[in-house]
Order: C-alpha cells, then structure tokens, then sequence
C-alpha cells in the first residue's frame, strides 16, 4: 500500500520516496518482498502515482527482478479499500502479504515467519507490545485468542489500555482475503474501509487468527514526518555501526557514520568520524579513512590511507565506471576519485586532485592540485603541481598516455591525444601537443628573457 498522502512530511515529493539510508522507503518494501521470492508484487499507488511508479520502474536492484504490478487507487477509502484494488492480480492458490510502503525495515525473516504462522490457511497478524498504543489498531483477545483488530479512534477506553497494536502488516491466503474484502462497510468513525475487519469476519468464519508478537520497534516503524524520517535513520545507522564494530572495524564514533548500501570490510579498518559510504563499497585489511569522507561505489585495497575530506565516486562495481584504489595507496586530504579511476599499489594522490577514468600504475604520484582525465599513466610517474590533461576539445574526449617513469613539471598543459614516452620529463609550464620522446627532456614554452636596465613606465 503506497497510496496515501504523507500530509505530515509537507513535502512535493510522495512519502513513500523519501530515503532512509540511501534507498526510497517503497524500495525498501520492494526489496524485502524480492527477498521473500515473492511470487509478484502489486503496488497500490494514488497520491504521487505517476512518480512513484516511474521510480519503480527505473530503478534497478541486485536480485531477481521481481514481476511489479502497479494498480490506482483514486480515491482514497482506507486500507481495506486499496487491498480491493489488488484484488484482480491476486491468484486464488496464492499467500497475499499485506505491506506499507512507509514501514521500510521489516525483515524478510520476520515475514517468512508470519507465513509459518499463518500455515498458508489461517490470517496471521504482525503484532507488537507498545508502551504507548495511541493512534494504533488494538489486538482484542478472548483469552489467548484473537477476536478483532479495533482502531484507535473506535476503540472503547477499556480497549485502549491494550498495549498489543496490530503492525498494518498480514499474511492472508488470497481466496478467503477476497471473500472478506468483499463484505467490507464505512461504518465507522473513520468512515474508511478498514482492512483490519477482515479479522471479525475471519472469527464468524471459524478460520483461525493468529498474532506473531515481535519485540523490535524498528521493523514496524512507519515514516510520517521528518522527524520520524530521522528518527529511524538514526536507530538504522546505529545498528549497522554495531554489526561493523562487533566485525572488528574500528568507528572513531558509532554515531557519526553513515552507510546508504554495503559497506564491506576486512580486518583492522579503522574509519574515523562523519563519513558517509554509498553503494557497495569494500575496505581491505588494515585501511584506514579520515574523517570527513564520501565514498561511492569504491573498492579500497589493503593498506591504502584515505586521509580527510577524499570525495570517491565510481559507477557500478564491476563496471567501466567502476573506482579501485590499489594496496598501500595514499590518497587525499581534499582529493577526488571520479567514475573510472583506477589507481595501482602505492600511488599517491594528494590534495585537490581530480581523477577521472584513468589507470595509475604502480607507484605514481600525483601529490598537488592537478586534473588527470582519460588517462592511461605507467609506474613510478611524477605528475607535477599544477598539471592537468586537456580531455575535452568542446565535443569529444581524447585519452593521454603517460609512459613509465615521466617525470612532469608544474603548471603543464597536455592536450589530448597525445603520449609522453618512457623515462621523459617535460619542463614546467609547458603546453604539450605532440607526442614527446622517451629519455627526452621536451619544454614548450616562451623562453625566458632578460632585458638589463628596463625601466618600468612612470607618470
Ligand atoms: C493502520 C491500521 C492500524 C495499524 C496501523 C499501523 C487500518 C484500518 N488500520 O492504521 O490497525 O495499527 O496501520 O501503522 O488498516 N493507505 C493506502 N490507501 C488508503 C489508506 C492507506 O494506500 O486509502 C496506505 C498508506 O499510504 C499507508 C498504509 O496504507 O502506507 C497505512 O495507512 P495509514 O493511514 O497509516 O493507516 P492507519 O490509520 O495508521
Ligand atoms: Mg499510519
């Protein structure tokens, strides 16, 4: 169910696309039920639709892709309205799991259980024990079993004391849910179609209800404000950094870290404060990440130093795009690893460099303030101050390749295409547009004069 307004975020954007640690809340559900091997999913949309369909549609996750149907429902009428609107999807031999797209943390398991307890004949609630119930469906029992699912605003001041509130998330076996749906009314103080009364009926029909109690908040927590939004980020992160430091990385602070996808790491990696990994990242033993740091899709070899304020940004791991910083390398504070930048074992990338798609083999070293695009650079090259590959005619990229052991000054220009041969140096300040030859020292720039006693203009 992803149809509702999300008035509280007072926001253009529907709710349910709004992100908690990197991914839309809808394609947190989505990939819970892709886990689920669900047989398809069928996304109730109304308010936003046309958006929310087009983000599903066009995102792409690891995974079978799962066989998504999207089905309107305009107006709004309650929860047991947008399941009716499901209803012709729905194969009669199939397990319906009820689903809202603002709940993004429930776990395949936890639902894979609900099923187990639904045994594929009998309607199995998620519940959980609230200190504060208010504004949720109350579980009603008779004893130990289940008779009814009351809302908040309908329940009886008796009824509101319970602390057992229905999550909004069901397994029901489709032939009885259509059944159910169908004898649905408003009459109540919501005037809604309340999906929750499916339960009485369930009990009139002598079909079994029964109630799997969870004790993590987390996974039943929906998003209706920024607040809460954050709320749940946080609680989110907290638990990612404990997984990591109980795996041995070291946080300098488990609350100053966020993960939006896969951080992976080997042994003794140390990550100090306020970094933010996206992606799938990976960290090899013993690396080490400064403070202040983004890194995107990257894969982090053992040894490399990442000092503070690095912006990494690669496409996706396995791609063309894709970011590798060798063993041993150094790269930062202030530098910038752009889609494709592969850097070898022990190269150095120092401050307010920018790299992109281009190879460094091993050893070379690009410490200051320089731009190397398109590039396929040999070991052990010296790559000087200042110094910057002209990629970019205005309307096509060229590559420069960059022999083994070329030693580049300061402040040179290298106008693409063009190769500076093995073992070279070119003079600082040069413009280079022709190839140079290996050994050579190439320089092209104004020679310098000297004019003895020139005066300067005076008024
Ligand atoms: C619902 C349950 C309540 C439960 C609570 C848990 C009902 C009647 N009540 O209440 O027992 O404790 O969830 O959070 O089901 N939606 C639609 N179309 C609609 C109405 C809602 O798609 O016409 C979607 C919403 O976008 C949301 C989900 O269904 O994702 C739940 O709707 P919400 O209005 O939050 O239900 P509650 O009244 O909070
Ligand atoms: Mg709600």
């Amino acid at each position: 169910m992803a149809a509702g307004k999300g008035t509280r975020m007072k926001s253009r954007l529907p709710k349910v696309l709004h992100r908690l640690a990197g991914r839309t809340l809808v394609q947190h559900v989505v990939d819970t039920a892709t886990e689920l091997q669900a047989r398809q999913v069928v996304l109730v949309t109304g308010h936003g639709a046309i958006e929310v369909e087009a983000h599903l549609a066009q995102s792409t996750r690891p995974g079978a892709p799962l066989n998504t149907k999207f089905v309107r429902q305009e107006p709004q009428l309650g929860t047991g309205h947008a399941v009716m609107q499901a209803v012709p999807c729905l194969a009669d031999d199939g397990m319906v799991v009820v689903l809202s797209g603002d709940v993004p943390l429930t776990r395949a398991d936890t639902l894979r259980q609900l099923l187990a307890a639904s045994g594929g004949n009998r309607l199995a609630l998620l519940t959980i024990d609230f200190a504060d119930p208010n504004g949720y469906g109350r579980i009603v029992r008779d004893g130990d079993v289940v008779q009814a699912i009351v809302e908040h605003k309908d329940a009886s001041a008796e009824q509101r004391q319970i602390a057992e509130v229905y999550s909004g998330i069901m397994a029901v076996p489709a032939r009885l849910l259509k059944g159910w749906l169908g004898r649905l009314d408003t009459h109540n103080a919501q005037g809604e179609y309340y999906l929750t009364d499916i339960v009485k009926f369930a009990v009139a029909d002598g079909v079994p209800v029964v109630a799997h109690r969870i004790d993590d908040p987390m996974e039943v927590a929906g998003v209706n404000s920024p607040v809460q939004l954050a709320e749940l980020e946080r609680a989110w992160q907290k638990k990612v950094a404990m997984q990591l430091m109980t795996d041995g990385v070291r946080l300098a602070d488990p609350a100053r870290l966020d993960v939006r996808g896969t951080l992976t790491c080997a042994q003794d990696v140390a990550i100090d404060v306020n970094c933010v990994f996206e992606g799938q990242v990976s960290l090899g033993e013993g690396v080490s990440i400064g403070a202040n740091c983004v890194i995107i899709n990257a894969s982090i070899a053992a040894g490399a130093v990442i000092h503070p304020f690095t912006h990494i940004e690669g496409g996706a791991p396995g791609s063309k795009d894709a970011v590798e910083v060798g063993t041993g390398a150094l790269v930062g504070p202030f530098a910038r690893l752009r889609p494709g930048a592969r850097l070898g074992e022990q190269v150095h990338i120092g401050n307010f460099v920018e790299v992109k798609n281009s190879t460094l083999a091993k050893g070379t070293k690009a410490n200051h303030l320089a731009y190397l695009g398109d590039a396929v650079v040999g070991e052990r090259v010296n790559y000087g101050a200042g110094s910057i590959t002209a990629n970019y005619d205005g309307a096509f990229k060229h590559r420069t390749t960059i022999e083994a052991d070329v030693h580049v000054g300061s402040n040179c220009v290298l106008v693409a295409p063009v190769t500076l041969g093995a073992g070279g140096t070119v003079g600082g300040g040069s413009t280079i547009t022709k190839d140079t030859p290996p050994g050579a020292l190439t320089v092209a720039r104004g020679k310098q004069l000297g004019i003895p006693n020139w005066k300067r203009p005076s008024k």
